[in-house]
């Protein structure tokens, strides 16, 4: 059977500040920022934005009425939650009117927990093909002010519908994993920061990729002429070309001439953004499918997910006939184009807010246009509403 993607969009918040002007401020030379980690903006969420609240803008846009009808499973990944021991999966059920019936709930492992959403849904699929599977991503990715990762930041959701006979991309059902206990980035739950080993991150995720890619392979007796494309997980966009850069020797020179131009089609969307954690290597996925003119139906990508402590993935699914018009490219660059731009100040005004919860109260309003936001806490608990 085939299983796979059938629909797929993502949702950032509507600000950000541009990477050239933090650079002056931190008295940081600009290339650094926009070819030495290879960002050029940021977005940056309000206090009425969350992870709920992103995750529930992202399924919206891809949702109709007889999709929410089929929908059995939805996760969510998310090393952002909001709530030590509720999902967020189930504040978003509710926000989006799906059916009781849905059995939902929250993964955490860093920035892979998407990718073990989607097996499982594959798996739920698989064994029931009338049924659907909702997987989204949120994260808000933090390293505070003024430190190294505080260029690495963005925030954002991306939400997939996963079903039978997939519009997009067909899962391969061809993947190689590993695991291992590493301390290259975490965030204890006292802390809303995350803690990262920068360097050491950027080693052990070229190590995990460079292994997984041989064993790949090695399993499916195949070769790289089968692949038309490597996607990454894109914390922020020369970390992936470091690692398509670690298997250059593996690669006939002008196949990788090929992939690394590809890769750039896929790092458009981050570059505007930033690091979406969980969701990172599935907005590079739409990037690539929206940007590249080189794809065609039938090219098989790899994907590579990574999440830090450390969990890596590499899995290869199949473009569809008609994939681009299920996906947005035009609106997709209207509203990059058309976010309100923050100064710096302004950033590092919004970036301090912080819920001054008292006796448990504290109320938020919308303050964007978004459908979805956070309206308060009241008596400790979370109340989302939608206009
Ligand atoms: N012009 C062009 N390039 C320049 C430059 C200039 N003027 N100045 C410096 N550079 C280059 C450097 O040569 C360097 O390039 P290489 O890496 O190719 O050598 C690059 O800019 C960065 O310079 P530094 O290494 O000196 O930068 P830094 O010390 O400030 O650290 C960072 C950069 C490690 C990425 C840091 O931003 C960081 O720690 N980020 C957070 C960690 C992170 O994002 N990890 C990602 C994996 S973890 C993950 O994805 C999370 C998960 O699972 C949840």
């Amino acid at each position: 059977m085939n299983i796979g993607i059938d629909k797929i969009d993502y949702y950032s918040p509507n600000q950000y500040v541009d990477l050239v002007d933090l650079a002056q401020r931190r008295n940081i030379e600009p290339d650094k920022f926009t070819i030495g980690i290879g960002q050029e903006k940021m977005a940056l969420p309000l206090l009425s934005q969350d992870a709920v609240t992103m995750a529930a803008m992202a399924a919206d846009k891809i949702l109709n009425d007889i999709d929410k009808k089929d929908i059995e499973l939805l996760i969510i990944g998310t090393e952002s939650g909001v709530d030590e021991s509720k999902a967020s999966a189930l504040y978003v059920r509710d926000l989006l009117g799906l059916p009781s019936s849905v059995r939902a709930f929250e993964i955490k492992e860093a920035c892979y927990g998407t990718t073990a959403g989607l097996q499982m849904a594959y798996n739920f699929v698989a064994q029931n093909p009338e049924k659907s599977a909702l997987i989204i991503s949120s994260d808000i990715a933090r390293y505070g002010l003024d430190t190294p990762g505080e260029v690495t930041q963005g925030a954002g959701s991306v939400a997939m519908l996963i079903k039978k006979n997939p519009s997009i991309l067909k899962l391969e059902n061809d993947s190689v994993f590993m695991s291992e206990n590493v301390g290259d980035f975490w965030r204890p739950t006292y802390s809303q920061y995350a803690f990262a080993r920068g360097k050491y991150s950027n080693e052990v995720y070229i190590r995990f990729f460079t292994e997984l890619y041989k064993q790949y392979f090695e399993k499916n007796n195949n070769g790289i002429e089968d692949i038309s494309a490597l996607l990454f997980h894109i914390p922020y966009t020369k970390m992936g070309k470091k690692a398509l850069q670690a298997v250059e020797e593996l690669i006939p020179a002008d196949k990788y001439a090929d992939f690394m131009k590809r890769y750039e089609s896929s790092t458009i969307l981050s570059k505007n953004i930033g690091n979406l954690y969980t969701g990172s290597l599935y907005i590079s996925l739409i990037s690539y499918l929206e940007n590249s003119d080189q794809v065609e139906a039938d090219d098989k990508v790899m994907l590579f997910s990574y999440g830090s402590g450390s969990m890596g993935e590499i899995f290869t699914g199949k473009v569809q006939p008609g994939f681009k018009e299920k996906l947005q490219k035009k609106k997709h660059l209207d509203t990059l184009n058309n976010r309100r731009q923050l100064t710096v100040d302004e950033y590092e005004t919004e970036f301090k807010k912080e819920l001054e919860i008292k006796d448990g109260n504290y109320f938020v309003g919308n303050q964007t246009d978004d459908k979805f936001f956070l309206e308060q806490i009241k008596e400790n608990e979370r109340i989302y509403k939608s206009i």
